[in-house]
């Protein structure tokens, strides 16, 4: 699938949450609707995906750390960016403009660069009671990020059905035919 020219490239960034192991159906999804996919982990996620899957499946390395200075950027740049699933964890750490993983870097540098950004959270009510996580989204819907609106699962409950078809109805938003 890879180096198709003409084709629009889509960053898929994945975090460590207990579904991260599905994504290869958003990939799937996005190669139908004709999208070239790079994946970008973050260091914790990486132990969450099967990094050989998901490289043949896209036919890019998978990203989860800098490259050297000199080094050629291994994807090119991306028209959107989807975040799945996403962390409480690197949703706080965005918001707050930290840049402690390759994957936060790209997505605190893609509000700069005006690249649309959709976000799928995966996280419990637990987590989504801390007073820091409402403040993060506000900020994120501020700066344009489009952010699926479901409820948290109760703490322990596997995070029921995950709607990975969200990220095409949101970057519809953006993109408008
Ligand atoms: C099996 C397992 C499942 C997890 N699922 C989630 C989850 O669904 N959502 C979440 O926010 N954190 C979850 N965590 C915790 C994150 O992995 C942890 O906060 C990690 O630091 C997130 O790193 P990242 O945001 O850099 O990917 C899970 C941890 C484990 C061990």
């Amino acid at each position: 699938m890879a180096d198709q020219p003409g084709r629009p490239f889509l960053y898929v960034v994945v975090c460590a949450a207990g579904n991260a192991g599905d994504v290869g159906e958003l990939i799937t999804a996005a190669q139908r609707r004709a999208w070239e996919v790079g994946v970008i982990a973050t260091p914790q996620g990486l132990g969450f995906i099967d990094q050989l899957a998901i490289e043949a499946q896209t036919g890019y390395p998978i990203r989860s750390a800098w490259r050297r200075p000199g080094e050629p950027r291994p994807l090119p740049p991306a028209d959107a960016i989807v975040v799945a699933p996403a962390t409480f964890n690197t949703i706080n750490k965005w918001a707050a403009g930290i840049s402690d993983t390759l994957a936060l870097g790209i997505l605190c540098e893609a509000y700069g660069s005006g690249v649309p950004v959709v976000v799928l959270p995966h996280l419990n009510e637990a987590q989504a009671a801390h007073p820091a996580y409402s403040q993060s989204l506000q900020r994120l819907r501020d700066m344009g990020v489009l952010i699926d609106d479901r409820q948290p699962s109760p703490p322990n409950a596997g995070g029921g059905a995950f709607h990975w078809e969200r990220a095409w109805e949101l970057l519809a938003t953006a993109f408008p035919r």
